[in-house]
């Protein structure tokens, strides 16, 4: 074995996909299994957390058995055990806690618990088996993190230095998504169905708005939404004809695109950051990766689609590096602020 290596496997849980993975000197992925739940949900229209908990204890020991196998290890050639500890639906999360804790228990390696934003963060890391790394994130650097639950916009002086300059005020970017494609008659998740039915639109057919705020790096997607439900209300009324489904699409998806993307690259301009990355499950939409990778002031680091979703590699990228901090300096590190449950809702 090369001593310089370090393989930890992760397992995430926080929310709908339960997920396992091991990764080399938090980079190199040697396996990821993503078992999702998607389609299940998508009868009631967004994450339903009982059913959501239940399917995690139904599956977790088969996903992470696949990841080992996958990796071709055993469990004593493993150096820790990661997992997701928030945050996410408390249900949800105490199973993949609990698979973990049992696992450091049984082989009596280290136990790390990551914040699942930071994990996110950490995607931007990530290279497949058998891929080439290009480069890595140089610091100090601006993350726009957006997800199903949250938006925010971090400046990272170093590994896990994590100081928030803003973010969203009501819904995450992908909440916007989720409500207003059910607004326009589209199917859950609405990120995906929103994009692939702006494919066919026009993004200027609709004029909606982006909020100004006190603070530039702030997000506030709730009078967009409004927006999008008055839009289709005063369409709906005209002559019974169907909606333009796909130009409301295209607009709005541009509309949310700008708006990550401008605030984005203010705060890089104002922290004077080296390098972008944008991560997330709204970090796979194609006008918003696009825009990042059109704009050449700035080098940015936009994940893989496979890992922009929520996966377990990304906790192990983000695991490697608390490793390696509470090797070298023993310290119990705990910088990253702590957000609030995601907000993963039936309505
Ligand atoms: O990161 P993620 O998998 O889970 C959370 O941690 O929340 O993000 C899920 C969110 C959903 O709201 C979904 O609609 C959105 O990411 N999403 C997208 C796309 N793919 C997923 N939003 C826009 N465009 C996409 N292609
Ligand atoms: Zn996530």
């Amino acid at each position: 074995m090369n001593k310089t290596e370090i393989r930890i496997l992760a397992i995430e849980s926080s929310c709908d996909e339960t997920a396992a993975a091991v990764v080399s000197n938090g980079q190199r992925i040697l396996s990821n299994v993503v078992a999702s739940q998607i389609e299940m949900h998508r009868q009631y229209g967004g994450v339903f957390p009982e059913a959501a908990s239940r399917q995690h204890v139904l599956v977790v020991s088969s996903v992470i058995k696949e990841a080992m196998q996958k990796a071709h290890l055993n469990f004593n050639e493993l150096d820790a055990i990661a997992v997701t500890r928030g945050p996410g639906l408390a249900g949800s999360l105490v199973v993949g806690v609990n698979a973990a804790k049992g696992l450091a228990l049984a082989t009596g390696k280290p136990l790390i618990g990551v914040n699942h934003l930071e994990g996110h963060i950490y995607s931007a890391w990530l290279v497949g088996k058998d891929e080439e790394r290009k480069a890595d994130p140089e610091f100090p650097l601006v993350a726009l993190l957006v997800s199903g639950g949250h938006s925010e916009i971090i400046f990272m002086r170093d590994h896990l230095r994590y100081e928030r300059l803003g973010g969203t005020l009501d819904d995450a970017a992908g909440e916007a998504f989720d409500k207003s494609a059910r607004l326009i008659g589209l199917p859950y998740p609405g990120g995906p169905s929103i994009q692939e039915a702006a494919k066919n639109g026009d993004s200027k057919s609709f004029h909606f708005p982006k909020a100004k705020l006190d603070n530039p790096f702030d997000f506030s997607f709730s009078g967009l939404k409004t927006s999008v439900l008055r839009t289709v209300q005063g369409l709906s009324g005209e002559d019974g004809s169907e909606l333009p489904v796909a130009d409301l699409a295209a607009s709005f998806q541009r509309t949310v695109a700008e708006t990550l993307f401008g605030r984005t690259i203010e705060a890089a301009k104002t922290k004077r950051a080296k390098s972008i990355v944008v991560a997330g499950g709204v970090s796979a939409n194609s006008d918003v990766r696009a825009l990042f990778e059109g704009q050449r002031d700035f080098p940015v680091f936009i994940p893989a689609l496979k890992y922009c979703t929520d996966n377990a590699a990304m906790i192990g990228a983000a695991a490697y590096q608390r490793f390696l901090k509470e090797i070298f300096e023993g310290s119990d590190f705990d910088v990253m602020p702590t957000w609030p449950l995601a907000r993963v809702s039936l309505a």
